[in-house]
């Protein structure tokens, strides 16, 4: 039997300050699937009703509710969310294309059910009506948010695709494919929470800051978990990165003070499960996991010192709780 760890119950403690909310996006979401065209209404039904955490949307909707303890106007914080998980979904989308990957939350990606061709255009439609939800804000700062973030996440992603496979990849480049890939979303959800809040400039610049922290404390512990350590029912395959040539900061944290040849040549049989498995218990040995831990767990500590600047609430302490246990997290 597995336990709910702290993280799990970090969340289903935010998630419950915030429900209403959460409800209203996922009924707009639902209704944009129900309502899409015959050909793309069961593959998007399938994308946007399959379980996910949420994260984006509760870290947008507590900030939301920070200033104030409530949020001043449920439906348009609620389209904000639905269009940022609607980018998001879509980008998983093309990601499982670009990643080859058979399952997405422990059920069929579209690309493998459907196929490539299916998979990207049901990627961009999504992407389309991501922005159709925002159609009628008024405060530019939100469309800025999702515009900004849409066109870092592709960035993001061309970089790491030019960066597969090279096994020097520095720590900097690391950092600038998670800023893009993740973080940037993470950066739009803040804003959008901030603006929504109506914190004044200075405050929604260090909500930013704070999205952007806890992003990229979010991408370190996905890589490590791609290695299965620490993991419990991820509802995808390990080591995709690593078969994919996706050098993360486990294995940079190795080469920067270990001999590199052996580990390359592992690397480059990494399809082979035995010498996948060499290369975790290598990594173990020389402490790269509890390496990379410790850089996210900064960056969380980061987070949590921008959270002093926010008013002292219960929604406050739920953020807190959020950001002191996400790096625990097994899936
Ligand atoms: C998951 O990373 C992928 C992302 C977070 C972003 C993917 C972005 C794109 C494909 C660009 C598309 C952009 C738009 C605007 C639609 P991962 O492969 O490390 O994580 P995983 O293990 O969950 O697949
Ligand atoms: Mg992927």
């Amino acid at each position: 039997m597995i336990f709910p760890n702290k993280f799990q119950n970090a969340v289903k403690e935010a998630k419950s300050l915030v429900q209403p909310a959460l409800d209203l996006s996922s009924k707009m979401m639902q209704e944009v699937a129900l309502n899409s065209p015959v050909g793309l209404r069961e593959r998007i039904t399938q994308t946007v009703e399959r379980p996910g955490k949420k994260l984006r949307s509760i870290l947008l909707f507590l900030l939301a509710k920070s200033k104030n303890n409530e949020i001043n106007d449920l439906e348009r914080a609620a389209r904000a969310a639905a269009s940022i998980e609607m980018l998001h979904l879509a980008s998983l989308v093309h990601d499982d294309v670009i990643d080859g990957s058979e399952f997405r939350r422990g059920v069929n990606s579209i690309h493998s059910s459907f196929g490539n061709k299916i998979a990207v255009l049901a990627g961009d439609y999504m992407l389309a009506q991501s922005m159709i939800f925002v159609l009628e804000e008024k405060d530019r700062r939100i469309l800025q948010a999702l515009a900004y973030s849409a066109s870092s996440l592709a960035a993001g992603e061309i970089l790491e695709i030019d960066l597969t496979g090279n096994m020097n990849i520095s720590f900097e480049e690391y950092m600038q494919v998670v800023e893009g890939k993740t973080a940037s979303l993470l950066v739009a959800c803040a804003k959008c929470g901030a603006v929504l809040a109506g914190y004044d400039d200075e405050t929604v610049e260090d909500c930013k800051e704070l999205g952007l922290h806890f992003g990229i404390a979010f991408q370190i512990i996905d890589d490590i978990l791609d290695y299965g350590i620490d993991a419990e029912s991820l509802g995808k395959k390990k080591f995709e990165d690593l078969q994919n040539g996706l050098i993360t900061l486990p294995l940079i944290l190795y080469f920067q003070k270990n001999p590199r040849e052996e580990m390359e040549q592992l690397v480059k049989n990494a399809s082979d499960s035995d010498s996948a498995n060499l290369i975790v218990k290598k990594l173990k040995s020389a402490d790269c996991f509890n390496e990379a831990k410790s850089i996210a767990r900064s960056h969380l500590s980061k987070a949590i010192e921008i959270l002093r600047k926010l008013p002292p609430s219960r929604v406050n302490n739920q953020l807190r709780k959020f950001f002191e246990t996400m790096a625990e997290r097994k899936n």
